[in-house]
């Protein structure tokens, strides 16, 4: 197997840290069925990519085999943001999904220990057709044979349906909405069409709190644990 050495992994502060742990912890309570995990959210930026990353190395950290699937085909930022290396050059989920390589290709080890991931390469202007790819299904099950988890980073479901399909082939999904930011329609339509794809919605995670803000009673509670704050409302 190829291997990615990421170069720009931050460090978290204990805050979002612990936040993280609590969002693994949480998602260990949905049972042993859940293992595809979609993270999604309304709108861009809202920390899709943050959120699966991080919650990721989290459960590699404590000994899960896990896999990272990025398919968010048009707009990944991953690769550059986290600064991958990959010595024999990177051949990325879009080049299965369009059948110029196999299965076996799109994955890579990385620097993280128990921690494998299937990047983009080359972002893709209009991935629809090879999202809809009995490909991705077949990628999607091997996934679940091989590994203990996988994290599926996707689209933002506001602007495109992509993500939509893709939730189809997962087991349920985590909502990832920017506190004080995402319209309260936004999210609310975005839970409605999450409904129809009949899985479970396992958790909206509010992001980016500003702990900073005093605050008291219910409202607190939520604003515990900063950045990476999970609330558990959404589940089902
Ligand atoms: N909780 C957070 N703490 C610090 N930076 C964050 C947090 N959430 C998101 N970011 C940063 O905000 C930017 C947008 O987040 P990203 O995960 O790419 O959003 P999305 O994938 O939803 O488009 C990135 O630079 C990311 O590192
Ligand atoms: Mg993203």
């Amino acid at each position: 197997m190829n291997s990615i050495s990421i170069t720009n992994m931050p460090e978290l502060s204990f805050d979002v840290q612990e936040a993280i742990n609590q969002l693994r912890i949480n998602l260990g309570f949905t049972g042993e069925s859940i293992k595809v995990i979609m993270v999604t959210s309304s709108v861009p930026n809202e920390g899709k990519s943050f959120v699966a990353m991080n919650l990721w190395k989290n459960m590699a950290s404590v000994g899960n085999r896990v896999v990272m699937i990025d398919a968010d085909l048009r707009n990944s930022e991953i690769r550059n943001r986290y600064g991958f290396v990959c010595e024999t050059g990177l051949m990325g989920i879009e080049h299965y999904l369009s059948g110029k390589t196999e299965i076996n290709d799109s994955f890579y080890m990385t620097d993280i220990k128990n921690g494998f991931i299937v990047p983009v390469s080359t972002n893709v202007i209009d991935p629809t057709t090879l999202l809809e790819s009995y490909r991705l299904k077949q990628l999607v099950e091997a996934c679940r044979k091989e590994f203990d988890y996988v994290i599926v980073d996707t689209p933002p479901l506001g602007s495109v349906a992509d993500a939509l399909n893709i939730a189809k082939l997962c087991d349920g999904s985590l909502l990832v909405v920017g506190s004080n930011s995402t319209p309260r329609k936004a999210v609310n339509d975005v839970i409605t069409s999450l409904k129809r794809t009949e899985k479970p919605l396992l958790g909206i995670v509010l992001n980016r709190v500003d702990t900073s803000r005093k605050s008291s009673g219910y409202g607190y509670y939520y604003r515990y644990g900063g950045y990476g704050q999970y609330g558990q409302y959404g589940k089902k």
